[in-house]
């Protein structure tokens, strides 16, 4: 989804943006643009396609200066296109802005400043923003007077950066969409997310909602819309920068892969859950209160795509205790809201914390007076900040556009939580303990397995099916969402218990079956695997080899552990499977065509 950078300071603004635009490569955008500032106007490149692109056309330009902002756009209002890209200028060239969101009144503002003698060059909402701007400036209003009364002009969602002719200053605002300050030895950095200027500064400002930022080179100030000062504290992001680098995989998927013993690690340790409290390894930011969950006694998580499944894992883990739990999807919840009892606690699960669809189906339940609970990768985030408490799953930044390690996180985290809910005091600890050998077994997956040969084996096949039962079922799910996002072929995942209900009419020889053989459902996997068998297709078992199943044409083994935390392993198993048949059928598979890493609009 669309990337904001933006440097104002000492160094070659050009060369950061630059960095700063691959670095917000992996969000996935369709074109890229910069602003900089040099005196006498807006020098403004932007190209469709890749930042590669934008690079070649600036480098037979000669363009430098100390302030400047850059872009990479997903597009929504307006095709890709040289003249879409961001930034956007008003008439004169004077007034550059790059946003992220949606300006619901666009065209309203559009017919206005039309009317006012403006003239469009793109079908953007975003460019009514420098447009209203200029206007402003023409009655004489100051830059930042003209800045905040633009603000108040617009409705819907936005995270706004602006740079104007003859003076080295960035205007940002933010409404909706995340905007961070990066405070740094040679100057002030601006940007959608973290990682975009992680390589230059750790100290970061995470802006809130109605607040304006205005950085230059000698300082920063953050004030509301009505130009009040306020106070923003300045946090140390814990991400190194080498941990959002490829560290020498092919692919920041494969490594983020590999990356998930340490991950489960973070997640498990220093995350002392007691009756009282849950605390986070002293992280103040990671407290929940207890008052959350004492009248709690039932839960409903909102989530989307991979962290949908997350939720589903853990939606059976609770059930298992006896606690009731329901899992929708963040848009079906806004779309048709489910009756929810006072005692029912609120939990959205996203990686991101930015998701649109789980952060508006946050607020209708807030709106509704339920308690929230934030289970997110990303501290300062939307989902963090807005509900009454978070749970944060440590897994570090993830750039490949497939989410990995944060799912196994996800499960982790919301396995603890469970343990945590449960009435039997020894259930705690014992997911505590078998939690604590699972990085060991994730490694012996990731040594031992088998799916590169299984992935050339089945990597011409028409359509995959993935099958299981209990926490299998989201693992299927997750199997086949993996598989489809980053290889484009043809993938399901069901019920095993459905199958024979309709789906076994697509299974044939040619469409190989993988059935995880997780959990404590042996048995009645055997039955679902004789009928695929039966039909002729390959069957592919995912299990720990204490079974032997009639009918298995192959097998991808994980270590035994407890039922209920083995559908992590399998999920392993099925990422490396997805990510080898991508790989052999030579997919881009860190930029998934058409897919976003972090969900910004409805
Ligand atoms: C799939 C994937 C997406 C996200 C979904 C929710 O690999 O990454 O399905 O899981 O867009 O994102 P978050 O978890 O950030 O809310």
């Amino acid at each position: 989804m669309c990337g904001i950078i933006g440097y104002v300071g000492d160094q070659d603004a050009m060369e950061t943006l630059l960095i700063g635009l691959d670095n917000l490569e992996y969000r996935g955008y369709d074109s890229a643009g910069v602003a900089l500032q040099n005196g006498g106007g807006v020098d403004l490149v932007k190209r469709e396609g890749e930042v590669n692109t934008l690079k070649a056309a600036i480098s037979s330009l000669d363009i430098q200066g100390s302030s400047g902002i850059g872009h990479t756009r997903w597009s929504t209002h307006g095709e890709p296109s040289d003249a879409n890209a961001h930034p956007h200028t008003d008439c004169s060239n004077d007034v550059a802005v790059v946003h992220n969101g949606i300006i619901d009144n666009y065209n309203e503002l559009r017919v206005q400043l039309t009317e006012a003698g403006h003239t469009f060059t793109s079908d953007t909402d975003t460019e009514v923003i420098p447009h209203l701007v200029a206007e402003k400036l023409s009655e004489g209003k100051t830059p930042k007077e003209a800045f905040t009364q633009t603000l108040t002009a617009l409705e819907g969602s936005y995270a706004i950066a602006m740079v104007l002719s003859g003076e080295d200053t960035i205007y940002a605002a933010r409404s909706g969409s995340p905007l961070v300050v990066g405070i740094g030895d040679d100057g002030y950095y601006l940007a959608s997310d973290v990682p975009a200027f992680l390589e230059f500064t750790e100290d970061v400002i995470y802006l809130e909602d109605g607040d304006v930022a205005i950085l230059s080179e000698t300082g920063y100030e953050t004030i509301d819309v009505e130009g009040n000062p306020v106070s923003r504290t300045v946090d140390t992001v814990e991400w190194s920068p080498e941990g959002a680098e490829k560290g020498g995989f092919d692919h920041y998927m494969l490594k983020e892969i590999h990356e998930q013993p340490t991950a489960l690690e973070r997640a498990t340790r220093g995350r002392a859950l007691t009756d009282a409290r849950m605390t986070d390894g002293g992280t103040a930011a990671n407290e929940i209160d207890p008052e959350l969950i004492a009248d709690v006694d039932s839960v409903q998580f909102i989530a989307c795509g991979t962290s949908y499944h997350a939720a589903l894992y853990g939606e059976q883990l609770l059930a298992d205790r006896g606690i009731e739990a329901r899992t929708s999807l963040a848009s079906e919840f806004v779309a048709s809201p489910p009756p929810l009892r006072e005692e029912t606690l609120v939990i959205g699960v996203t990686q991101s914390g930015e998701t649109a669809d789980t952060l508006e189906a946050l607020r209708e339940a807030k709106a509704r007076g339920q308690k929230t609970l934030a289970i997110t990768n990303v501290i300062g985030s939307t989902a963090a900040r807005e509900c009454d408490e978070a749970m944060f799953i440590r897994a570090g930044p993830e750039i490949g556009v497939a989410a990995t390690k944060t799912f196994s996180s996800q499960v982790t985290t919301l396995a603890q939580f469970a343990g945590f809910l449960s009435d039997d005091p020894e259930d705690l600890p014992a997911i505590q303990s078998e939690l604590t050998t699972l990085p060991d077994k994730v490694q012996q997956v990731l040594n031992e397995s088998e799916a590169e040969e299984l992935a050339n084996k089945y990597r011409d096949a028409p359509s995959y099916f993935f099958v299981g039962r209990g926490t299998g079922h989201p693992v299927a799910l997750e199997g086949a969402l993996k598989l489809k996002e980053i290889s484009y072929e043809h993938a399901e995942g069901f019920p095993a218990g459905e199958l024979k209900h309709g789906p076994l009419a697509l299974v044939t020889p040619e469409t190989p079956v993988f059935a995880i053989a997780t959990g404590e459902n042996e048995d009645r996997m055997q039955g679902t695997i004789r009928e695929v068998a039966a039909r002729g297709a390959p069957v592919v078992v995912i299990g720990d080899g204490s079974v032997t199943f009639d009918g298995a044409t192959d097998q991808l083994t994980i270590p035994s552990t407890s039922p209920e935390l083995s559908g992590i392993l399998a999920n392993v198993q099925l990422q490396l499977l997805s990510y080898h048949i991508a790989s052999l059928l030579d997919r881009p598979i860190d930029k998934p065509r058409n897919l976003a890493k972090s969900v910004t609009v409805e």
